[in-house]
């Protein structure tokens, strides 16, 4: 009789040298290309030999999977928030969690600065008048300058570091989150504060009970008519509605989102206005950094097939 395989459960697409990488360790099943009849099928005919599941930290894994595999061991996340995997049901059930941190904050970083001068000096916006053809045709509007500004950021982590880091040459940092760091930069106990005192108000703190709509209509009415929100975390920490309403009613400058409350949904109040510029989750989606998050899935993997220590995992 041959040996069988461990299956992993792959829940979203991946670079295609983690895709072959994996193939080669496991037979993969490409679970999101499933309908969902076949999905129940390979439930009721295979659930006992899936060991890994292997997804995205903007899909985790939904409770329900995690309770229809008996014999699954890993959850490995390409990414580092861990907000859609339920670690106590994890821990319940032994199933160990591992995710890529140490190499996506500096890229996040990249972006979340080039979505702030993307936002005030309205890039994409000036992009798509040029290829309208009406560069002679009409004039541009004046666009707000990004030296000077003062910057609030939310969540002073490895990534809200390396964006300070960034900025602090551009103007003043201030930041807010759990607690006071020994940093050359203000601390802001409360957002609503961090907002009051910040022009442009970036949003990098991970997701969890206590954030979840911490930006919404208080934070961003101290942000005022002339700030702009930068969100490169979650979409769950800011209460769309209340955006969109603040920028429909000129309460709020502008806004650059590389996430959404309910990806990949994008209200169309926010595709419609020029006044933001949006991406779609592409934070860490650069070939350099999304190789080393391979890299570091497959070694937890390996570790954890092999009954070895694993690199840095959350459980
Ligand atoms: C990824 C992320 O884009 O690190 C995270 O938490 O959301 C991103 O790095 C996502 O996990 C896609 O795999």
């Amino acid at each position: 009789m041959s040996e069988q395989r461990a299956i992993a459960l792959q829940l979203c697409p991946f670079s295609a040298h983690l895709e072959s990488e994996l193939a080669h360790r496991f037979e993969v099943i490409r679970w999101f290309e499933l309908p969902v009849p076949a999905q129940q099928q390979m439930l009721e005919q295979r659930a006992a030999a899936v060991r890994a599941v292997v997804t995205g930290g903007h899909i985790g894994c939904p409770n329900e999977l995690m309770a229809a595999l008996p014999a699954l061991g890993i959850i490995a996340i390409n990414g580092v928030g861990v907000d859609k995997v339920d670690l106590s049901l994890a821990r319940a059930r032994g199933v160990r969690v591992v995710r890529t941190p140490g190499v996506l904050a500096e890229d996040v970083a990249d972006l979340a600065v080039g979505l702030v001068i993307g936002v005030l000096r309205a890039i994409p916006a000036a992009d798509a008048f040029v290829r309208r053809g009406e560069w002679g045709q009409r004039s541009w509007p004046l666009a707000r300058k990004v030296s000077g500004r003062r910057f609030g950021i939310l969540g002073l982590g490895e990534i809200g570091s390396a964006i300070a880091r960034r900025l602090a040459p551009f103007g003043p940092v201030a930041y807010s989150g759990p607690r006071r760091k020994s940093v050359p930069y203000p601390f802001h106990a409360g957002v609503v504060d961090l907002a009051r005192a910040s022009d442009v108000l970036v949003i990098c703190c991970p997701a969890n009970e206590s954030t979840h709509h911490l930006v919404g209509a208080s934070v961003i009415d101290a942000l005022g008519p002339q700030g702009y929100l930068v969100n490169v975390a979650r979409g769950s920490i800011v209460d769309e509605l209340a955006l969109t309403a603040a920028l429909a009613t000129g309460k709020l400058q502008g806004a650059a989102l590389d996430v959404f409350e309910d990806e990949p949904y994008v209200p169309e109040a926010l595709r419609a206005s020029e006044r933001v510029v949006l991406t779609p989750h592409i934070a860490s989606a650069t070939v350099e950094v999304r190789a080393q998050m391979a890299d570091l899935i497959l070694r937890n993997l390996d570790a954890f097939m092999r009954g070895e220590p694993l690199t840095a995992p959350v459980i």
